[in-house]
């Protein structure tokens, strides 16, 4: 892995020589369209400044799909986006038509374990001061990178149902850890703290209560943070974690912790930096290959009214662009979308009143523009 300059969420690959980079677009249900669209519009006005080349194709997989052809994402779409593109950038999932959100599991999670994209980033950065509805106290910023484990856990659908539906139900569902699984996301954590220059890393679990899969995490986390003297390592049981993420954000730089605990806590993380509309994410193997995505989802109240915020979106298409080769374009993107929130352009979520697509045209304008 190459040694890149100090970005604060510096890509996690080399650097490459110019090349396409080949999207898959996959907007599915809800806003993910809208705002997908957004992100599009800014990658091609960052194609067109020259910063990235990059090329893209849509695929239909959404519920309407599912509904129409009985297809949720099929092995053919699948060995597509395992072997033709090196990012997938990805709306959101779900629908209420689909109950069981069968299609939404078969696509995101089956992308994400198919293509074993063990690592999930989920920024927390607050973008303008006026964002957090915390009372921060004087120069104190959040800035912080929750790195969430995302092939294992309670995710693996591991577990069943006895006599479902009758008044002797039973459920189980498994949460399940394995030392390979742990070990290679700690230490992407840590490496990741080392490359952008962040000097702490927080293991969040639940050892105190559930001994044997946080057992394992805390002895792990324990022997990887051997190896990295230079780094700062502590654990926290995610309670409290998460409790002092909102008194005093500025105390974490690396978060790494199990999936459905990243989950939770990428969300709160969110809600302390401006909410779900400014929260990008990127699903990695440490490979070459990408899913980006907004941390939200289909936001079914907001179809059609043009107040989705496509910042998540955009933000994670700077992501898409900063682990592709290409981090001029993702470092004018960021920028771009800072003073978009300076100047007010900003959708209903954050106080303003442009829509979705003023906020992208405005976006893109500058990305195009340079500065
Ligand atoms: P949600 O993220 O869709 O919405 C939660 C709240 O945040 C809503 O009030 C919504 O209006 C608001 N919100 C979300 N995105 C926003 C944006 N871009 N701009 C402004 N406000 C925004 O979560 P939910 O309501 O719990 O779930 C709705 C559906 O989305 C469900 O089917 C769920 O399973 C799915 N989901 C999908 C993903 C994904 O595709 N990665 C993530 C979370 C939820
Ligand atoms: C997310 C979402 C997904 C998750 C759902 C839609 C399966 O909440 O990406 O944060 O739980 O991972
Ligand atoms: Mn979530």
């Amino acid at each position: 892995m190459g040694l890149l300059p100090p970005v604060r969420h510096g890509a996690v690959r080399e650097r490459r020589p110019d090349h396409v980079i080949r999207i898959a677009l996959l907007p599915g249900d809800g806003i993910g369209p809208e705002v997908l669209q957004e992100a599009r519009r800014v990658l091609e006005a960052a194609s067109a400044a020259g910063l990235l080349d990059a090329s893209f194709e849509t695929f239909p997989h959404s519920a309407d799909h599912y509904l129409r052809t009985g297809e949720t994402l099929g092995e053919e779409a699948f060995a597509r986006l395992r072997d033709e593109y090196s990012a997938i950038l990805l709306g959101a999932v779900g629908d209420a038509r689909v109950a069981d959100g069968v299609h939404a599991r078969d696509i995101l999670l089956g992308l994400r374990f198919g293509l074993d994209l063990f690592v999930n980033l989920r920024p927390v950065c607050l973008r303008a001061p006026d964002l957090t509805p915390l009372r921060l106290r004087e120069h104190e910023t959040i800035d912080l990178m929750i790195v969430r484990e995302n092939t294992e856990g309670f995710y693996t659908g591991s577990g069943g149902s006895l006599r479902p539906g009758t008044p002797q139900e039973v459920a189980i569902s498994e949460s399940l850890a394995t030392r390979y699984g742990v070990e290679r996301v700690v230490r992407a954590a840590f490496d990741l703290a080392r490359r952008t220059g962040r000097h702490r890393v927080t293991l969040g679990d639940k050892a105190n209560a559930v001994p044997h899969v946080y057992g394992l995490w805390r002895r792990t986390f324990r022997e990887v943070a051997e190896e990295y003297p230079d780094l700062e390592a502590e654990t926290r049981y995610v309670d409290a974690l998460a409790l002092e993420l909102v008194r005093h954000p500025d105390q974490f730089d690396v978060i790494v912790t199990e999936n459905l605990l990243g989950d939770i806590l990428s969300d709160l993380g969110a809600g302390i930096v401006g909410g779900l509309g400014l929260a990008p994410s990127a699903n990695l193997d440490l490979r070459g290959k990408g899913l980006y995505e907004p941390v939200h989802g289909s936001a079914p109240d907001l179809v059609g009214t043009g107040a989705a915020n496509p910042m998540a979106a955009i933000l994670s298409a700077a992501m898409l662009a900063r682990e592709n080769g290409a981090p001029l374009a993702a470092e004018r993107i960021e920028a771009a979308v800072d003073r978009a929130l300076a100047s007010g352009v900003r959708t209903p979520d954050l106080g303003g009143r442009k829509t979705t697509e003023d906020v992208g045209r405005w976006i893109a304008r500058e990305v195009a523009g340079g500065a």
